[in-house]
């Protein structure tokens, strides 16, 4: 199982102070994730990037568009120029008065094309800040003549496709403004009669309230495909969560992008879906390439405003937002809240995305001060953290995974140095066999590659609890029911070459468990390296027979034992080695295996069937 681990800021240890967080898909999924974006404009936020030498122009696109390199963004939110100021600039209109048509325009087409270059799959967002007077034939609204604004806003749409080649996957309305019904119903009607019924509406860029509207008003809630509110602060309304509509978070972090901001971006992305079920969230903005002193100066993912000279910042949000975005696609689905997404017990939070496939899972994590990683939106300390221990517990389609890959980022204050998206030693997962009931020794899971194992791990006398177990230095496993009578059972095995046990065996009609455990009796066929052994006890002092076979240890080899009625079969390595009769007694009993001695040997494979099913 190819399994990834995305994690931030946070330190793990088998030891725990509190109760295992658990990663559990059996009961199904929460969300559907639909990406971690940037937002080009609103306004003019990329305007220095065009004009950076190729080379490094290069490099920055792949810090922020190429897949598994930087922050590898899924949506690419642009602005559609108006003519109008926007923030830091102002963009060109494709449509200066009534009469113009133009799609060379600007920088968003390019950047657009670079980015869909280097991520075929990103998707494309188009929101208008303002509009050229024209439009709303000079009443100074964009509503007063909706077919027009629907016509303008389309046609911006067709130029991305017909001129471009692009394809825009969502438009929005008009950002962080009034919305107006008649419009986006009369949006979603130009749309699909010009042949785009596939770009999906976002609304309203604004805040929640639109959610309102759309609980009372059924076409509307079917013409917008996802309610997009700037700046929720991580949390989304009562009326948007009762929708049962998917929930972005269209534009937050607006951060300066020193560690702080890094963090905050990074609280953000995993506490949207914690607090707010949003499973989009987009960054304002996507590159600081504006001057400074202009308003929300290094306000970006990273920072590219010396074009002369060629330098840039690889800032850390771009880390921050790699946690997640290297480690899953839209399309993947969170976990449900409480089975593998929820907060720490000591501050902080984590979230689960599984793959379409269900065979991959992506962990977030993030603890982090409130100090440390304010956002523009919080206005007092809402949390408090403490260091702690976390123990992750993976449990149904998870169970098997004994390894997990562990990138590391540290935000650095108060002389502590900053670590971003460090891959660490992978995280191994303690596992206990499923099934096998010890009784003498100590079994666990172990991985080798992609293969789980099940290895025993004492290797020297314990100082036992039990004083009738004494003495019997062999490890003992059971299972099944005690009531077993004619069974086979057989499994692989490997003693390893270091450390490893006198032999190991299989059993079935295991009497005993618990204290008494060395005294067992049973049907036992010992496979020791020169010779195989056939007794009825696990001390192996009332033995029926031995005979020749051999193997040296760090190979597997295969055993199995059949028995039925009074008699029994041996097999090593799919050859019979013998063949005759057994006591009568016992009757029945467990299935067993184990070792001769303490010392290690792995176990694989194991198969147990009932004789009538055997031909
Ligand atoms: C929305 O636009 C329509 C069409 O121009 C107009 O009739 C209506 O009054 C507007 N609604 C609001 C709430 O402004
Ligand atoms: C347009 O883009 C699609 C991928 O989105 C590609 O398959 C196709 O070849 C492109 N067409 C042209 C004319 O470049
Ligand atoms: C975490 O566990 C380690 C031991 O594994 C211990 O030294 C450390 O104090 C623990 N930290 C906390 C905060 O409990
Ligand atoms: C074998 O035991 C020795 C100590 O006796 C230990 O140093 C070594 O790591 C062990 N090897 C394995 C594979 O467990």
């Amino acid at each position: 199982m190819n399994t990834l681990l995305g994690m931030l800021a946070i330190l793990l240890t088998h030891w725990a102070d509190a109760d295992p967080i658990v990663f559990d898909d059996s009961t199904g999924y929460g969300r559907q994730f639909d990406g971690i974006g940037g937002l080009s404009g609103g306004g003019a936020t990329s305007k220095l990037l065009v004009n950076y030498p190729e080379k490094q122009r290069s490099e920055i696109l792949d810090f922020l568009f190429k897949p598994n390199f930087g922050a590898s963004l899924q949506i690419l939110k642009v602005e559609i120029g108006g003519d109008i100021q926007s923030t830091d600039g102002t963009e060109a209109s494709h449509m200066h008065y009534p009469w113009d048509e133009n799609y060379e325009r600007g920088y968003e087409w390019w950047l657009m094309k670079e980015a869909k270059k280097r991520n075929p799959d990103i998707k494309l967002y188009g929101l208008p800040w303002g509009f050229p007077g024209w439009v709303g034939e000079g009443s100074g609204s964009p509503y007063h003549n909706v077919a027009q604004t629907a016509d303008y806003v389309v046609r911006w749409i067709n130029g991305a496709s017909k001129v471009h080649n692009l394809t825009i996957d969502y438009v929005g309305i008009w950002n962080e403004t009034p919305y107006n019904i008649t419009y986006i119903k009369t949006l979603r009607k130009v749309l699909n009669e010009r042949g785009y019924k596939h770009t999906q509406i976002i609304a309203s860029d604004n805040k929640w309230k639109i959610a309102e509207d759309m609980l009372k008003d059924k076409q509307l809630k079917d013409v917008v495909y996802a309610v997009g509110c700037h700046y929720p602060g991580t949390q989304s309304s009562p009326e948007a969560r009762k929708l049962g509509k998917t929930l972005w978070s269209s534009e937050d972090y607006c951060q300066k992008n020193d560690e702080t901001g890094g963090a905050c971006w990074a609280r953000v992305l995993n506490r949207n879906y914690v607090h707010g079920y949003m499973t989009s969230t987009i960054a304002w903005d996507l590159i600081a390439s504006y001057y400074t002193h202009l308003p929300g100066w290094d306000m970006g993912l990273m920072t590219a405003k010396e074009p002369w000279n060629g330098h840039y910042v690889v800032s850390p949000p771009i880390w921050a937002s790699a946690h997640t975005s290297q480690f899953t696609e839209i399309g993947w689905s969170y976990l449900q809240h409480g089975r593998g997404v929820g907060t720490l017990p000591k501050g902080g939070t984590y979230v689960g995305l599984v793959n379409p496939d269900r065979n991959q899972l992506t962990v977030v994590m993030e603890t982090m001060t409130f100090e440390h990683s304010k956002c523009v939106w919080d206005q007092k300390a809402p949390f408090q953290v403490a260091p702690q221990n976390v123990t992750l517990s993976l449990q149904g389609k998870w169970k098997d995974i004994g390894k997990m890959n562990v990138w590391f980022t540290q935000m650095g204050f108060d002389g502590k140095p900053s670590i971003f998206f460090e891959k660490k030693p992978p995280l191994k997962l303690y596992q206990e066999p499923y099934y096998l009931s010890q009784q003498i020794g100590s079994f666990e899971v172990l991985h080798e590659d992609e293969n789980g194992y099940v290895r025993q791990m004492v290797t020297q006398m314990t100082i036992p609890w039990c004083k009738k177990a004494d003495g019997v230095q062999k490890a003992y496993n059971v299972f099944g029911d005690i009531t077993w009578s004619d069974i086979s059972v057989q499994f692989d095995f490997r003693v390893p070459t270091e450390n490893g046990t006198s032999g190991v065996f299989v059993a079935a009609r295991a009497t005993q468990g618990g204290c008494v455990s060395g005294s067992t009796a049973g049907i036992f066929f010992f496979a020791l390296p020169d010779q195989f052994v056939l007794s009825t006890d696990l001390r192996r002092q009332h033995v029926l027979k031995t005979g020749s076979l051999s193997y040296t240890p760090g190979s597997w080899h295969s055993i199995a034992l059949l028995v039925k009625g009074n008699t029994a079969r041996l097999s090593f390595d799919q050859t019979t080695v013998y063949s005759g009769t057994v006591p009568a007694s016992p009757a029945a009993g467990w299935a067993a295996l184990g070792t001769d001695s303490f010392g290690l040997a792995d176990f694989d494979n194991l198969q147990i069937n009932s004789v009538a099913m055997e031909t």
